[in-house]
């Protein structure tokens, strides 16, 4: 799967830039406060809109503080899935719950420096894990290759049946990136740069998703 994300897209058109990357699995939206991440992207009135404006199904990756209070209105404004970090949330179980009762998927992310084994028993709450491959906060950033091992593991326990979420990787994802994501075993790429600053979007996502799919096998 390939969720092309916004950030990198010209926000004064966005249903244009939607409908640029109609075969998307996702759109990726990413949601910052200024204190979670030090830089300021948009909220839930502009998902609002976004979800009148597109059939792609929106992934609203949160980072905010406080998701316990704000993550259940991205469910109820019709996000197909909602990401919290869990550097930032207070109960994550709950949120997980409530999101879910909201008719979303729940997602969890983890940034670069936080581990993944203490949260596996987490994870059986939840329907996606975002592994972070950058610091979270602007796109355009450099892939960071050590997160991998993360991957790998989550993908071992999921072929195993022990634990049921779908891996999604975001930040520095590219032409020189998608194979090693792939192979480590992503089954959801995130790409902003990659995809809308190439001069044809639609062509960058089907390029990115070959490749992932030959490197999968
Ligand atoms: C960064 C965001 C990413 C960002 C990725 O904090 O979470 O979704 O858009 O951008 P690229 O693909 O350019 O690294
Ligand atoms: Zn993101």
């Amino acid at each position: 799967m390939i969720a092309p994300s916004i950030l990198s897209a010209d926000f004064a058109r966005l249903a244009e830039e939607a409908a640029a990357v109609q075969d998307a699995d996702w759109l990726h939206v990413d949601v910052m406060d200024a204190h979670f991440v030090p830089n300021l992207t948009l909220g839930l009135p502009v998902v609002e809109s976004l979800r009148k404006a597109t059939e792609i199904p929106l992934d609203c990756h949160l980072m905010i503080e406080n998701p316990d209070r704000w993550a259940i209105g991205y469910a109820e404004a019709g996000a197909h899935n909602v990401t919290v970090h869990v550097e930032a949330a207070e109960d994550p179980v709950a949120i997980a719950k409530n999101l879910r009762a909201a008719g979303s998927q729940a997602g969890l992310s983890i940034k670069p420096g936080t581990p993944f084994e203490p949260y596996v028993e987490l994870l059986q709450h939840y329907d996606t894990l975002l592994v972070m491959s950058v610091e979270p906060g602007f796109g355009g950033q450099r892939f960071m290759p050590e997160v991998l091992d993360k991957v790998r593991v989550a993908r071992r326990l999921v072929d195993a049946g022990e634990l049921r979420v779908l891996v999604e990787i975001d930040g520095g994802i590219g032409a020189d990136t998608i194979e090693q994501a792939a192979e480590a075993g992503v089954d959801c790429f995130v790409a902003g740069s990659a995809i809308y600053g190439a001069e044809d979007p639609a062509a960058a996502l089907t390029a990115l998703r070959a490749s992932a799919a030959a490197a999968r096998g």
